[in-house]
C-alpha cells in the first residue's frame, strides 16, 4: 500500500520513524509525499506536552475530512499518544484506525493486514520487550543519523511523561550500536547522533556511555559523533575526558537545566543543584574549550516565584546558551507534579516565556555576531528549501546551523566557511578559498 508518514516531537520519534518506513518498505509498502496520495497514513506522535498533542488532535481533524472525500484511507496512530491514551484515545479519534506504540512499531504491517481483512480496530501500545533494534537497514543519503542507544527512562522528573509512555530504561548492545553505525559509514553516513531520553546512563552488555563513544569512534568513515539527551546528574569526568581527548566528538552538548532555582529543581526531581550544573558546565568548558551548550528550561513550573524565575534568568546570563529550547510548563496527566499546588495562569507563565525568550535573543545575537567573519569547518548536510536561491546548509562542530552558496555535489563534504551574516538565529557564510 501508499503510505505517507508524518512525525512529530523528539529525536527518539525521528529515529523510530525511520525504523517505521523501514519494517513498512521490508513488508512491500511504499512512501509517497502527500497524505492525498497515500492509502495509509502513519503518525508518529508526541505527548510530551498539551500543546504537541493539540498540534496531533488538530492534524487529525484535517485527515478526517481527507479520509471522507478520499475515500478508503486507514490512519494509524503510533508513538507516545498511542501509549499514553490506548482504546480512550478512539473516543476522542473516531477517524484513527490503528493505535500502535513505540515497542509495538514492528507490529504494524499484521496490524494493517488485520484491519483491511476484518475492518476491526486495532491497538497495540504495551512495553513488551520486542524492542526491534537490528536488521532495520539506515535510510540511504542520509549524512547526519540518529542512533538510538537506549529508549524508555529512569528518571521520573515530576513533570514528565516519558517514563509513562516509553517504558523504563532500557540500554542498546553495545554491538549492535556499533553494527548501525558502521552499516550508516559504508552507505556514506558522515556523521551520527547517539540518542536516547538519558545517553549518560547508557550501560549496554557492561559497555558505559564514555567506552561506546571510544568504540563509536573507531568506525571508519564517521568524521562527527554528536548525543543527546544528558542528563547533568549523570555528566561525568570520565565522558568530559572523552570528549577534549577526541577529534571526532563534537564539542557540543545538550544538557536540559529546566530551571535555575533549587527549590523548582528539587520539586521537579531533577537531582542536581544550580550549583552542581555550573559546576558541570565550568568542568566541560575547561577541558573543552569553547564547547557550545544547549539547553531546554521550562517556566511557570506549579509554585515557581519570581524569585526562583529570576535564579533561571541569572543562569542564562552566566552560562550563555548557544541555544534553548524554552516551554511553558504544561501538566500532564498521571504525573506527579500534575498534582502540585502552586499552579500559575497561563499569562504568569507566558510572561516569564516572553522575559527568557527575549534574554536568549540578545544573548544570541551577541554571540552570533561575534561569530561573522570567523572560519568554521561546516559538514554539508545538502540543499535546503527555506531560503530563496540555490543554498546548501551544513552544521559547525558547536551545532550552529550556516546556510551558504554551492553545488548540492558537497552534500557530506566538510567545508571550511566563512560567516559573513546573520538573521535571526541562522548564519549565513560563503566557502573559504
Ligand atoms: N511541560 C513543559 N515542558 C516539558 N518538558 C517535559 N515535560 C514537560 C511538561 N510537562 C520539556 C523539558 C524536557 C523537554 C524535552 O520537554 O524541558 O527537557
Ligand atoms: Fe523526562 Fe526527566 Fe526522563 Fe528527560 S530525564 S525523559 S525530562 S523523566
Amino acid at each position: 500500500m501508499l503510505y505517507h508518514l508524518l512525525t512529530f516531537g523528539c529525536q527518539m520519534n525521528i529515529y523510530d520513524s525511520q525504523k517505521i518506513e523501514s519494517i513498512m518498505s521490508k513488508s512491500g509498502h511504499s512512501p509517497v509525499c502527500t497524505p492525498e496520495e497515500a492509502e495509509v497514513i502513519l503518525l508518529n506522535t508526541c505527548s510530551i506536552r498539551e500543546k504537541a498533542e493539540n498540534k496531533v488532535f488538530s492534524k487529525l481533524g484535517r485527515l478526517a475530512e481527507l479520509k471522507k472525500t478520499g475515500g478508503g484511507k486507514l490512519i494509524a496512530l503510533g508513538g507516545c499518544m498511542a501509549s499514553l491514551r490506548k482504546e480512550g484515545l478512539f473516543r476522542r479519534a473516531p477517524m484513527v484506525d490503528i493505535l500502535f506504540g513505540p515497542d509495538n512499531m514492528e507490529r504494524l504491517p499484521a496490524m494493517i493486514a488485520d484491519f483491511v481483512s476484518t475492518g476491526a480496530r486495532q491497538a497495540e501500545a504495551d512495553f513488551a520487550d520486542h524492542t526491534i533494534w537490528d536488521g532495520l537497514g539506515p535510510i540511504e543519503g542520509q549524512v547526519s543519523a540518529p542512533v538510538g542507544i537506549a529508549k524508555g527512562c529512569d528518571n521520573h522528573c515530576s513533570y514528565c511523561i516519558v517514563p509513562y509512555t516509553r517504558g523504563p530504561e532500557i540500554s542498546r548492545p553495545a554491538d549492535s550500536v556499533l553494527a548501525e553505525v558502521r552499516s550508516l559509514a559504508s552507505g556514506g553516513c558522515r556523521e551520527v547522533i547517539l540518542v536516547g531520553q538519558n545517553v549518560n546512563s547508557y550501560k549496554g552488555g557492561g559497555v558505559d556511555f564514555p567506552a561506546l563513544l571510544r568504540l563509536v569512534e573507531n568506525v571508519d568513515g564517521i568524521v562527527r559523533i554528536r548525543f543527546m539527551t544528558s542528563h547533568p546528574k549523570d555528566l561525568g569526568d570520565e565522558l568530559i575526558g572523552v570528549m577534549a581527548g577526541s577529534k571526532k566528538i563534537c564539542p557540543s552538548i545538550h544538557l536540559p537545566i529546566q530551571a535555575g532555582g533549587d527549590a523548582v529543581l528539587s520539586a521537579m526531581n531533577r537531582g542536581y543543584t544550580a550549583e552542581e550544573y555550573l559546576d558541570k558546565v565550568a568542568r566541560l568548558k575547561m577541558a573543552v574549550p569553547g564547547a557550545a551548550i544547549s539547553t531546554d528550561v521550562m517556566v511557570g513550573f506549579p509554585g515557581e516565584t519570581e524569585d526562583d524565575f529570576q535564579k533561571t534568568m541569572d543562569v542564562m546570563r552566566e552560562v550563555e546558551f548557544d541555544a534553548i529550547f524554552l516551554f511553558n510548563y504544561s501538566p500532564r496527566p498521571g504525573t506527579p507534579s500534575a498534582n502540585f499546588e502552586g499552579v500559575h495562569s497561563r499569562e504568569v507563565s507566558q510572561s516569564r516565556f516572553d522575559e527568557a525568550n527575549a534574554l536568549h535573543k540578545t544573548i544570541m545575537a551577541k554571540k552570533l555576531g561575534g561569530m561573522v567573519g570567523t572560519t568554521h569547518e561546516a559538514l554539508c548536510l545538502g540543499p535546503q528549501t527555506e531560503f530563496s536561491g540555490k543554498k546548501l546548509h551544513g552544521r559547525t562542530p558547536h551545532n550552529h546551523l550556516v546556510v551558504f552558496d554551492g553545488d548540492s555535489k558537497l552534500k557530506g563534504e566538510t567545508l571550511k566557511i566563512t560567516i559573513t551574516r546573520v538573521l535571526g538565529y541562522n548564519l549565513f557564510g560563503v566557502m573559504a578559498k
